[in-house]
């Protein structure tokens, strides 16, 4: 069986000599089902090539391609990439509309080849705070893809972990007021099912890039047990060599939730 989806993988990947090693070494049949990425190192990685922070988002932004890619080929069945955070309306006008603006313009160029691969497309957060023009692309694209099986990848759109928690909160607080459940039946459970992360398992592997070691924010409550994997490389330098190494390390932790 280990054989055979090693076998299935490797027809669909192309592997560069870096890669080799690496990928030998992984149980494939115990992948992580979820891995969630915080992308960082975006703003660093240009500023070192004497380049400006937009020209990193848009090399970061063919890093999300290549991970999608990779992801649909392995037996990993949802990716979730924390793309703009809530905190993030704090940088420069115009970061913040070169951002925008880089949503718009990749979702655009990659639909149909995303389409074609399988990958169903999807987001977490506050979309409808990110004008009109994304919600309704966002939504035509998660409307288009909706029966894609392949892999499932949600960008995380002016999203953090607690304005999803509150919202959450907020919601369960209405049902209550209107006698639709009493305070028992708010539960880890009910809580869960108001998150936007409803419809995704809890990551088993959470990936940072850029050598920072925080949270800032991400998946506060899906997080609880996750493994958290730290990377030195800046986000536009991630490759499928560094993931392997991810994958690689999860598999070596001994994961016990609590238990001996
Ligand atoms: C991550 O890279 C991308 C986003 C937050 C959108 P950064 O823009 O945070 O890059 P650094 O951390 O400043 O280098
Ligand atoms: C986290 O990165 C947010 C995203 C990756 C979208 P930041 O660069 O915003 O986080 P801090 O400010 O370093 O904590
Ligand atoms: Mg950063």
């Amino acid at each position: 069986m280990a054989q055979q989806i090693k076998e299935q993988i490797l027809k669909d990947l192309i592997l560069l000599p870096e890669d080799t090693e690496v990928f030998h070494a992984i149980d494939w049949e115990s992948c992580p089902q979820h891995i969630a990425f915080i992308m960082d190192g975006n703003g660093r990685w240009a500023k070192a090539q004497g380049k400006p922070r937009t020209y990193g988002h848009s090399a970061g932004v063919r890093t999300v391609h290549e991970m999608v890619e990779v992801c649909g080929k392995l037996p990993v069945r949802h990716v979730t990439f924390y793309a703009f955070s809530t905190e993030n309306w704090k940088r420069s006008e115009t970061e913040v509309r070169a951002l925008m603006g880089l949503f718009s313009s990749s979702l655009r160029k990659y639909l149909d080849e995303l389409e074609t691969q399988g990958v169903r497309i999807d987001w977490i957060g506050d979309i409808s705070a990110m004008g009109g023009q994304i919600e309704k692309e966002f939504t035509e694209a998660k409307e288009r893809t909706k029966h894609n099986s392949r892999i499932h990848m949600s960008l995380a759109l002016n999203y953090s972990g607690r304005a999803d928690l509150v919202s959450a909160v907020r919601a369960l607080g209405v049902k209550l007021r209107n006698g639709e459940i009493s305070p028992l039946e708010i539960t880890e459970e009910s809580i869960q099912n108001h998150l936007s992360t409803r419809f995704l398992p809890e990551p088993e592997l959470l990936i940072r890039t850029s050598g920072e070691m925080r949270l800032s924010n991400f998946m506060l409550w899906e997080c609880a047990y996750s493994e958290l994997y730290f990377s030195s490389v800046h986000w536009p330098d991630f490759k499928k060599v560094h993931l392997f190494e991810a994958i690689l390390a999860y598999q070596k932790r001994q994961r016990r939730f609590g238990g001996e």
